[in-house]
């Protein structure tokens, strides 16, 4: 069935024009002023921006975490993020330590498979490597179609990487093309400053902030810079929080490194204070790294604005506040890590960002999709609107008002960060592969309709240095 969406404005990375767009077997097949199509249906979009789907680079669903495992699943998570105007998530795959990532692959496959209502990629994340790993790694890259690893220089007790697996992770990528991502945060300190803490009699979730500085952001950020400059890699920073780190990406690319950053929303709307609200109320704003201080907040949004931060993620990791954020009641180092973005992701962006004129609708488009599309393979197959692209389409109308409520909010949690923010804007329908998802702000999509999707490795163009 073809579909031809009418009058609105299509926006991408670089343009907003009135024109028509008609969708066949999935893909947009033309772009025109009063466009015809005998037996297509009619879509108005009359004032409603004709956006690329959202391209979330940065989720963990159905996650085993922190002595348990994230709410929303493929199931919840994916209709949430399709009512946020997301088409495609990239999901980080997890192994722990020395386990083979074969096995690990599949199960992701297992998990996502029959539930994910739109499509979705894996990044997939190494402990320690061995020579068998090692060896098991490019091979795996290559039949997955997967473009990028994710290493952790933080979680110490859990996820953390040696220098050493770094390192060789950002060889093998380099020789294959993927991009190596990295959680920038000195693990080992980190647990050293938890422990004085507690021994200190420190239980409150203020603490999870005062014992993860700044400083161990920026230099986590300057290291991993370093070694993947010495391997010849490409970097992507996740979840970057603070002047400290921004500084040292901006450094590095004017240096002409191949190094690309991420934030989030909460970093750049919500603040340390959060987490010292009074009773337990601040576990709900307990991820990692933390929320700063609140004039971080200008470094981030001038740092996207300038195209030293390419992407927004939503680093999605929710847990409900009752039974899992009240693990750690009586010890912060307990409280699991991470909070419930998924859904309102493009939502804070647009709003904050957009509608009070700190970016514009194209840059908007830029980092909620075309940069992510670019950085992970996807382009220009999806991230943006295009003849022969991928009919991932969102219609996002630019007036509406709401408020944010965990009581209307899609993802399998009982709170919500913004609970009762008003924002401006919202997707009224979502198109993925040039079939609803959401259909005038109602779920119609299918489980299980959502594909995976297998990208294409890319070899670096930075020169390698002779060490
Ligand atoms: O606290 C967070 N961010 N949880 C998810 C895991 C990670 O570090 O990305
Ligand atoms: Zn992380
Ligand atoms: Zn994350």
């Amino acid at each position: 069935m073809k579909k031809l969406i009418t009058g609105g404005l299509i926006t991408t990375a670089t343009d907003v024009y009135e024109a028509d767009l008609l969708i066949e077997n999935g893909k947009i097949v033309q772009i025109g002023k009063n466009l015809l199509a005998e037996g297509a249906e009619i879509i108005d979009a009359a004032g409603k921006y004709v956006m690329p789907g959202g391209i979330d680079p940065h989720t963990h669903l159905d996650m085993p975490f922190n002595n348990t495992v994230t709410d929303d699943d493929w199931k919840s998570g994916t209709i949430a993020a399709a009512f946020g105007g997301t088409t495609t998530i990239l999901d980080f795959c997890l192994t722990a330590g020395e386990e083979k990532l074969g096995p690990a692959v599949e199960k992701w496959h297992e998990k996502a498979k029959g539930n994910s209502v739109i499509d979705y990629g894996f990044h997939l994340m190494i402990g320690e490597l061995t020579p068998e790993t090692e060896a098991e790694l490019p091979v795996l890259l290559e039949q997955e179609g997967i473009t990028s690893v994710k290493v952790f220089m933080a979680y110490a007790k859990e996820f953390q990487a040696s220098d050493r697996t770094l390192f060789k992770a950002f060889k093998i990528a380099k020789e294959v093309g993927a991009v190596v991502m990295v959680h920038c945060e000195n693990g080992s300190v980190i647990d050293e400053l938890v422990e004085e803490a507690k021994q200190a009699g420190h239980t409150a979730p203020i603490y999870h902030a005062l014992t993860r500085p700044v400083e161990l952001e920026g230099e986590a950020t300057k290291r991993a810079i370093e070694l993947a400059h010495i391997a010849g890699a490409k970097l992507y920073v996740v979840h970057v929080t603070c002047k400290e780190a921004v500084d040292e990406i901006i450094a590095a690319r004017e240096k002409g490194y191949d190094v690309y950053g991420e934030t989030c929303p909460p970093y750049l709307t919500l603040d340390q204070s959060a987490l010292a609200q009074p009773g337990f109320e601040g576990a709900k704003y307990v991820w990692s790294p933390p929320l700063r201080p609140k004039s971080h907040q200008t470094h981030l949004w001038n740092a996207l604005k300038a195209k030293q931060l390419q992407t927004i993620g939503s680093d999605q990791c929710s847990f409900s506040f009752n039974g899992k954020k009240q693990l750690g009641l009586n010890d912060f180092s307990k409280i699991p890590n991470g909070g419930p973005f998924i859904e309102d992701r493009c939502a804070i962006l647009y709003s904050e960002g957009v509608a009070k004129g700190k970016i514009s609708i194209n840059e908007f488009v830029d980092m909620t999709s075309t940069s992510a599309a670019k950085i992970f393979g996807l382009y220009p197959q999806k991230g943006t609107i295009a003849i022969g692209s991928d009919a991932d389409i969102v219609l996002f109308d630019p007036t509406v008002k709401r408020e944010i409520s965990a009581n209307t909010h899609h993802m399998n949690v009982d709170y919500n960060p913004y609970e009762g923010w008003e924002v401006t804007g919202e997707p009224v329908s979502v198109l993925v592969r040039g079939e609803y998802v959401i259909k005038n702000k109602e779920f119609v999509g299918v489980l299980g309709s959502g594909q995976y999707i297998k990208r294409q490795l890319t070899p670096t163009t930075v020169e390698v240095i002779n060490i």
